[in-house]
Parts: structure tokens; sequence; C-alpha cells
């Protein structure tokens, strides 16, 4: 099956994001990943929740709020509010992983659980059943733009062989890495910097294209 992309806004102009998403959005891409920093679990600082409220408010779409930050517990009530639509927490930032994720269910989102390219897959195996989604980081949080760390893609086919909930892969793809993306198994591709590059509806032909590779 193909992969599904998942554009990542950190990459685009943040002078101009409303209109960035309705672009995006005209080409077909309705969910929109946003990639949430807290300057502690990772160095920079991104997106806050009243930036979710507002786009969603401007431009609609779906929103897949990727949260990396040291006290997830904090934020999910908020994202939650801000008309979030996934939430997914790091594994690494979660003292109580299955408290956070029902937690999620319970604000009626759906609970992902992300792992850094470090942490082994195995971490996931208590929450097979509890997930709604699994976010395999292939580049170590913090910026777009960074290569994709291969030896993560076969923690992408540990989950497919254990688990019904889709895996989404995060970080370094592109052109030259989407079809190894998609030949893992991937069922949901975050694609940030990639997308920027030049223009976006021949971008996403050529995207569309590797991800269609057949599995082999
Ligand atoms: C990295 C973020 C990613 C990032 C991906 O910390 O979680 O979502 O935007 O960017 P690219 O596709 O440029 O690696
Ligand atoms: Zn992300």
């Amino acid at each position: 099956m193909a992969v599904q992309i998942v554009p990542s806004i950190l990459s685009a102009n943040q002078a101009n994001l409303g209109a960035v998403v309705h672009q995006l959005r005209a080409t077909g891409l309705e969910t929109i990943h946003l990639d949430v920093m807290d300057g502690n679990f990772v160095p920079p600082i991104t997106f806050g929740a009243k930036l979710l409220a507002d786009l969603k408010r401007e431009a609609g779409g779906v929103y897949d709020v990727h949260l990396m930050v040291a006290h997830p517990e904090e934020q999910l009530e908020l994202f939650a509010e801000a008309g979030a639509d996934w939430i997914t927490v790091h594994h690494e930032a979660a003292h109580h992983v299955h408290r956070l994720l029902a937690r999620i269910k319970t604000l009626g989102k759906r609970a992902g659980v992300s792992i850094n390219p470090g942490t082994p897959v195995t971490q996931l195996e208590p929450l097979l059943d509890i997930a709604d989604l699994f976010l395999i980081m292939t580049v170590n949080p913090g910026w777009g733009g960074q290569e994709l760390i291969e030896g993560c893609l076969d923690k992408v086919r540990w989950l497919k062989d254990r688990a019904l909930a889709p895996v989404m892969v995060d970080g370094g793809v592109n052109l030259r890495t989407m079809a190894k993306v998609a030949r893992a198994g991937t069922d949901l591709a975050v694609v940030g910097s990639a997308l920027f590059k030049g223009d976006l509806n021949e971008i996403l032909t050529r995207l569309k294209e590797q991800a269609a590779t057949p599995q082999t």
C-alpha cells in the first residue's frame, strides 16, 4: 500500500503559516504535522497551542501534534482544546506513558507514541495494543533537514509485524529516501524541508511516485 505523506510546516516560512496550510490542503494534503518543541526536550522552541487554534480557524485541516517537550502531561489539555486531532508524546519524556495515552483518548483525540533513534523499539511492546499511532523518529528530533538514519527503518518492520495501529516515520524523508521508507512498510511519512525546496505540486508528484514503490 502507498505511503501517505503528512506535511510538517516546521521548515515553511513561519511568517506565512496560514497561507502555507491553505496551499498544502489545496494539493489534497489534509493532515498537517505540527512540531511542538519546548527548548528543553530539544533545544529549539517552536509552536504553542494558540498557533494551532489560529491555524485551524484560518486554514482548517486535521492536525497531528508531535510533542517534543519535557513535560507532555502539561500540554495535553491545551493542545486538545486548541483543536489537535492526533497528539503524540515521546516515550522518553513520559514517566507514565499508559496514563498519558489514556488521557489523550479521554480528551477525544488519537493517541500516538514516539521514540528517538537511540531508543529500542522493544520499549513499545507494552503499548502495542494501546497506542493509536507509532511515530518512529528517523533523525534525532530538533531540526528539519537532517539525514535519515536508515537503521531506524528496522523499527518500522518490527512494528508492522506486531501492531495494528499505523506506523509513521519522521525525519529525513525526501526524494532520495522515500522509496526505502515505503519498502519498510511505513503507513505515513512526515515530510518537512523536502516540500519547500521548489514547486510544491511537482515535488509531491515525484514523492508520491517514490512512495508507491512496491514492497519487496
Ligand atoms: C524533527 C521534526 C520533524 C521535521 C522533519 O525534529 O520532528 O517533523 O519537521 O523535517 P525533515 O523532513 O526536513 O527531516
Ligand atoms: Zn515531527
